[in-house]
């Protein structure tokens, strides 16, 4: 029998890849995100080239509840979601101080509150299955502080310790969850973060979203718990640890201002 994904952050970058990649393995999709029309231009697409079933679910998950409208869509559908993909997320570039606190508290909400529930919604039948698999996708960012990207860097480091964190806790109940931790990649996310004024797009060379994707898928069916793709990655990781917090943070800002 086919199993079934639901991605969110679907309608592009790395959301995007991982649909078509779950398409190709033969996975019915439920895909998330607030473009209605994008989604079902994929649905169209991915049902025509792979002969699956694509549900489309459009909502603001920065919005109250939102991760609970999902789960009652998928009730409603009677879908069983057997990998949930918890992608969407964006940033905002700039002094914290003088940032829009909207676009703050949309992150958060967007980032770990819906992230965080839709996990709690979805894990508890995975465990009465003793089968699922959870990708949270975090970030580079999650493993140092964030100068200029305060929030955004601290929600991905609320995403790794959770992703962690649960690992543990799942030991044994055939259910495991991965955390995703790419460096820069091509996708839309510099736009919606503005990062136009910063270097850390221009200093760094960009990954494409489809290796991420293909790299996550990977490391989700391989249950990997810390996935960091690429070598300089990891050579940033490793300094990370070696250096004393209060360089990592002041490096992190000379980059990125
Ligand atoms: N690109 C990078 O360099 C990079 C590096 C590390 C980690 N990441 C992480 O990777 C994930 C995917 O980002 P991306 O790079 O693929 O960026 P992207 O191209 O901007 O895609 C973001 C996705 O999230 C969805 N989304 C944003 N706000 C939403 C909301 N309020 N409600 C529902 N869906 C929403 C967007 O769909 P709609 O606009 O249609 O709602 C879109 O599908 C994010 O969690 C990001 O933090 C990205």
């Amino acid at each position: 029998m086919r199993k079934t994904a639901l991605i969110t952050g679907a309608s592009c970058g790395l959301g995007y890849e991982f649909s078509k990649i779950f398409a190709s393995e033969g996975y019915h999709l439920v895909l998330v995100a607030r473009s209605e029309g994008k989604l079902y231009i994929m649905k169209e697409k991915l049902e025509k080239a792979y002969g699956i079933n694509v549900y489309v679910c459009a909502e603001d998950l920065s919005k109250e509840n939102a991760a609970k409208r999902v789960w009652d869509y998928v009730q409603e559908k009677k879908i069983t979601v057997d990998v949930l993909i918890n992608d969407a997320g964006f940033g905002d570039f700039g002094k914290f101080a003088s940032s829009d606190w909207e676009k703050q508290y949309s992150m958060l909400q967007v980032n770990i509150a819906a992230l965080t529930q839709l996990t709690h919604l979805f894990l508890k039948p995975m465990i009465e299955r003793r089968q699922g698999k959870i990708l949270n996708l975090a970030s580079i960012a999650a493993f140092m502080p964030g100068p200029m990207m305060s929030v955004y860097y601290a929600t991905k480091a609320y995403v790794l310790s959770f992703t962690e964190a649960l690992s543990v806790e799942l030991r044994g109940t055939g259910v495991s969850v991965t955390a995703l931790c790419p460096g820069p990649t091509n996708t839309g996310f510099a736009k919606s973060a503005e990062l136009g004024k910063s270097r850390i797009f221009k200093a760094f060379e960009k990954t494409t979203a489809r290796s991420i994707a293909e790299y996550g898928y990977e490391a989700l069916m391989t249950k990997k718990v810390v996935a960091a793709p690429s070598r300089k990655n990891k050579l940033t990781l490793l300094a990370v640890r070696i250096l004393p917090r209060a360089v990592v943070r002041r490096i992190v800002y000379m980059i990125q201002k």
